[in-house]
């Protein structure tokens, strides 16, 4: 990582654009790719650079977008850009919002990116913005060679220096075939910034205020304007679309998945393993194939998650073991055990060595350190104290068709399977359940809970209902094996 001389007195992002292409009511920046929205993408690396003022220009779908904008980080300014088009008008907008707030732009770095180019990372912004001011230029412009370049502005060269830029639509077939393009990403010296901006018109194929002018007419002024040139495309790469949203959330992936993998986690497929910008994972962590990691989820140490398993916000303790789970809002401690086909809700609490097995749904439950819910159940609205063993099939009755009631098992209880607790109720320590039972009193320390009628045998009940069937036939051949003794 380079440098920064002097920290920038802005940046602005652009973010003003309609973005119809991707055919959404949702603002196109407010679309996410590894877990995180395009403008967030973009925000958190501009933040980054420590400037004095952070600038969102805004226009298209303004309330939703500046709403998000400030969840994503409430320090940034909102400029409104108005009717005249352009990403030159739309700094112009950016620079007003600043002096209007009181801001001193005069003088300093000023830095432009998008709201949609979301792999930018601070590192190359932190390069781009060290070479500018190191060279005292007017204007550094982020570009990249691509084997395709149409639609981009150009870069226009004499030997070293650049020129200018033009637009595509503005181009001669010569100049199309520069390779050179424009990520519309700069470093600009205020001044010059403010000075050339008052001086650009609109008289271009599209009628906007162009940005790019900007450089021509600095360099016209005397002024040195040069290119920090990147060959990492995917940088500089915007979405318009949802075709190129998914390739750089693809790509995106790819890096963070390396990184993890950099950092000591073992991912056996990292073409199926689908893991947010936002999640941590500790060093000798495994993740199998099919599994997505999403929002504020955190492995720790030895843990080992999937295959097949979707964890959002979940915390997995030291050790800890997820298999084919799906996870919302859930704690699992160090040791503990969970899956195959365990469905964790928000709220579920599971202790150090703790488990929750096949088939079972958890919602709003604390399960103490060494309890386990192994087979085929419900808890929901529960607590559970430590070492208590919770028999297949048990069912926490925890809704009366309007209220939620909780259920509290205390420690070292043995519930038998098929339980279903009503609730509110409570089990004492120590206590047990028998097979079937439901239980809807409180259980004192050490009882057994019996609710089971005594089973009565109806004899010849088959013979006599079912008299031609298969089932009457097997019991009269069983009973004549036994009950009659074979002449000799
Ligand atoms: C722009 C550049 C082009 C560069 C390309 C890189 C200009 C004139 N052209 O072209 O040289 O190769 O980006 O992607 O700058 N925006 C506003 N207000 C506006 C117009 C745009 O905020 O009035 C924002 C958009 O939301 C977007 C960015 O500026 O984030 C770029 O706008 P876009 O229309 O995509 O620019 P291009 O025509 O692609
Ligand atoms: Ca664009």
């Amino acid at each position: 990582m380079s440098e920064i001389a002097v920290r920038p007195t802005a940046v602005i992002v652009l973010a003003a654009g309609a973005g119809t292409r991707m055919k959404s009511r949702t603002p196109k920046i407010l679309h996410t790719l590894g877990g995180v929205s395009m403008v967030g993408h973009a925000l958190t690396a501009a933040r980054a650079l420590d400037p004095e003022h952070l600038v969102a220009v805004v226009r298209h779908q303004r309330e939703q977008v500046a709403a998000h904008i400030h969840q994503q980080d409430p320090g940034v300014l909102l400029a409104d850009q108005d009717e005249v088009p352009g990403t030159g008008r739309a700094v112009e907008c950016g620079l007003d919002a600043l002096r209007q707030a009181g801001a001193d732009t005069g003088s300093g770095t000023v830095v432009v990116t998008y709201g949609d180019v979301p792999l930018l990372t601070s590192d190359l912004l932190q390069e781009l913005v060290a070479e500018h001011q190191s060279s005292g230029n007017a204007v550094t412009v982020l570009t990249t060679e691509l084997e395709d370049p149409t639609g981009y502005g150009r870069i226009l060269r004499q030997g070293d220096e650049v020129t200018g830029i033009v637009e595509h639509k503005d181009a001669t077939d010569l100049q199309r075939r520069i390779p050179e393009i424009n990520s519309g990403i700069y470093a600009f010296e205020a001044a010059a910034l403010t000075e050339a901006l008052s001086r650009v018109s609109a008289d271009n194929a599209q009628g906007e205020k162009y940005l790019t002018d900007v450089l021509s007419i600095a360099r016209d002024s005397g002024r040195r304007v040069s290119a920090l040139i990147t060959e990492d495309r995917w940088q500089v790469e915007g979405a318009n679309d949802r075709v190129q949203l998914q390739a750089l959330g693809a790509e995106l992936n790819r890096r963070t998945v390396t990184a993890a993998m950099r950092a000591g986690t073992t991912v056996i497929d990292p073409a199926s393993t689908w893991i947010d910008a936002t999640v941590t994972l500790e060093e000798d962590t495994t993740i199998l194939p099919g599994t997505q990691l999403h929002g504020d989820t955190h492995i720790a140490r030895d843990a080992v998650v999937g295959p097949d398993s979707t964890l959002t916000d979940v915390t997995v303790g030291q050790g800890a073991t997820v298999t084919r789970a799906h996870g919302t809002g859930a704690v699992i401690g160090a040791g503990g055990v969970v899956g195959p086909y365990s469905y964790l809700r928000p709220g579920t609490v599971l202790g150090e060595d703790g488990k929750i097995g096949a088939f079972y749904e958890t919602k709003n439950v604390t399960v103490g350190r060494g309890s386990k819910l192994s087979h085929l159940g419900y808890a929901g609205d529960t607590t559970i104290g430590e070492y208590s063993n919770i028999g297949c099939g048990n069912i926490t009755a925890n809704y009366d068709g309007e209220n939620k009631h909780r259920t509290i098992i205390g420690s070292h209880v043995r519930t038998s399977s098929n339980t279903v607790f009503v609730a509110p109720v409570e089990i004492g320590d120590g206590a047990y359940t028998g097979a079937g039972a439901v239980v809807r009193k409180d259980v004192p320390p050490g009882a057994l809970a019996l609710t089971v009628a005594p089973q009565r045998n109806a004899e010849g009940w088959v013979q006599a209902k079912r008299p031609d069937s298969a089932a009457a036939q097997a019991a009269d051949d069983a009973q004549n094996n036994t009950n009659t003794p074979t002449a000799e």
